[in-house]
This record gives C-alpha cells, structure tokens and sequence, in this order.
C-alpha cells in the first residue's frame, strides 16, 4: 500500500460507515436532484457503501429500479441488511469493482457515484465502466472531494499526524483530493468518452453540536483506525488538541460548522 492509498479499511469499518451518512446527505440530495431519474428507469450506483444515495432514490422513486455496487462485501452486507429491513423489491446491492463492472453494454438509464470515483485504484477505468453500461444519451451523477484547502478535516488529520507515523500510514488527503484540481476530472471524463459533461463546484458544511462531538464520530467511526494503530499511544491526546486547535475557528453559536467543497459532475453518454 503506497502512500496514496491508504484509504480506511471499508470491509471492516462497514458497519461504522453510517455515522458519517447525516454529513453527507446534501451531497446525496444534490446527486438525486441532477440525475432526473424517471419512472422505468433503471439506475446503477456505483462504490454505494452502506447504500447510499441508492437507497434514498429507491424509496422515493419505487418505479425506479435501482441496482448499487461496491468493493467491499462488508459495505454491501450492511446496505443489503437495509434492503431487507425495509422490505424494498426495487433495490439491491452487489460485491463489484468499478472497474469491471459485470453488466452489458447500455443497460443502465442512469449512473450515480457519491465519493467513489477518485477512491478507484484506476479512476478511468472505472469512468470508462460507467459510460459503457450506460445507454446512449443515458445520465451520470458523480460527487467528487474538490482540493485538500476545501476538505478541512482531512486536511487537519492530515496536518496533525504528520510526521508522527510513518508516510504510507499518513490520513489519504492526497488520494482523496486528486481529481479537484481543474481540468483533472474534465479529463478522465473526456477519456471515458462521455459526449458532454458539466462539471461545478459546490458547498455544504458538516455541522456538529460541539468539537467533542465532532471528534466522537471520528473515532467512533474508525475512520483513522490505520492511523491511530500507527501512532506511538502517548501521542493520541496530542492529535486531538492538534486538530481541536485547527477546529477553533469554526466554532460558531450553532456549533461546529466546516464547510467542505466538492466537484459535481453530470454527464451524458
Ligand atoms: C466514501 S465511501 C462512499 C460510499 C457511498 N457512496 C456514500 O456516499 O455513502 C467510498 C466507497 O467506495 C468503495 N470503493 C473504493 N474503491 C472501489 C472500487 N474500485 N470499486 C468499487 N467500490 C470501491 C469503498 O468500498 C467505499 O464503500
């Protein structure tokens, strides 16, 4: 693993993933919103995790059938586990790669991806996979992390734990922000031979009560598990007050409110 990808463990932390779903929700909503999913239509979410935005769209849209995707058989167990509870008949999640997405040509209206593409090992093959499922004329929605200035948690992480552990155990700020840059993201759809594309740039915060609940999710959730496992134990109360530090100046009367920025991409076969 170099140091590019170090991304959390998605298989063991499946069931940890969820605590981050509140945060990310507007993104969700923003995906639905520009993918214009129709009655009939059948959709693939692709990197789906626990499920979303798949499972929001399939409850709202029961004449939608929608499929989700994604690596890690432990993300897929836990959205499947939703599927079941809710007793949902136009949805279902399967154990794929991006990369070679096991699908025929054109048999999809409309392809979603919320903070998958730039996780891929191969990011264009994975956006190549998408465009080829696609039909003709058919719509993709992708959220993107936009720059590690925009994407101030990862970027604290990032910040408090270097130079504390070794550089392929560093929090996957450079991985996880490398197709914001302009033109990055243009290019890789350019490639997967998309006929045109709109890409824009958008805003949301996470909003927590406090800093303390910030940080409760963060190690709740397991997302640094690597990097904590890879710091001396004396160390770990200095990444707090490191990150509490960088944390002050977004402190407000209704709590701790980070904006983040992300890349939305729509486009068309
Ligand atoms: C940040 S999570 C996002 C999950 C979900 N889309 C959401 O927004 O809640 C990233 C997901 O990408 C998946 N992933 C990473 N690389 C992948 C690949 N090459 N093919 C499919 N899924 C992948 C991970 O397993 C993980 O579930």
């Amino acid at each position: 693993m170099g140091a590019e990808d170090n991304q959390p463990d998605w298989d063991k932390m499946a069931e940890k993933f969820d605590y981050w779903l509140p945060q990310i929700a507007p993104v969700g909503e923003a995906l639905i919103q520009a993918l214009q999913a129709q009655p009939g239509d059948k959709v693939l979410d692709v990197a789906s995790g626990t499920g979303e935005p798949a499972l929001t769209l399939a409850r709202r849209c029961p004449q939608v059938d929608v499929v989700g995707v994604d690596a890690a058989e432990g993300m897929v167990r836990v959205a499947q586990g939703k599927v079941g509870r809710e007793g949902l008949g136009n949805l279902r999640f399967q154990v794929m790669p991006a990369e070679k997405l096991d699908f025929g040509d054109a048999s999809f209206d409309r392809v979603l991806c919320r903070f998958g593409v730039m996780l891929f090992e191969d990011p264009q093959q994975g956006l190549c996979e998408m465009r080829r499922v696609l039909r003709p004329s058919g719509r993709a929605a992708l959220a993107v992390w936009s720059t590690a200035e925009t994407m101030p948690t990862l970027l604290w992480a990032y910040e408090a734990f270097k130079g504390r552990i070794p550089e392929d155990a560093y929090p996957p700020l450079l991985k996880v922000t490398s197709l914001g840059s302009v033109g990055v993201l243009d290019a890789l759809l350019d490639r997967a031979g998309f006929s045109r594309y709109d890409i824009e740039s958008r805003r949301f915060d996470y909003r927590f009560d406090s800093f303390e609940s910030y940080w409760d999710t963060v190690e709740a959730s397991d997302i640094l598990k690597m990097q904590y496992e890879a710091l001396p134990a004396e160390q770990r109360k200095d990444i707090r007050d490191e990150v509490a530090r960088f944390a002050r100046d977004f402190v407000t009367d209704d709590g701790l409110v980070i904006p983040h920025e992300y890349l939305l991409a729509v486009a068309v076969a």
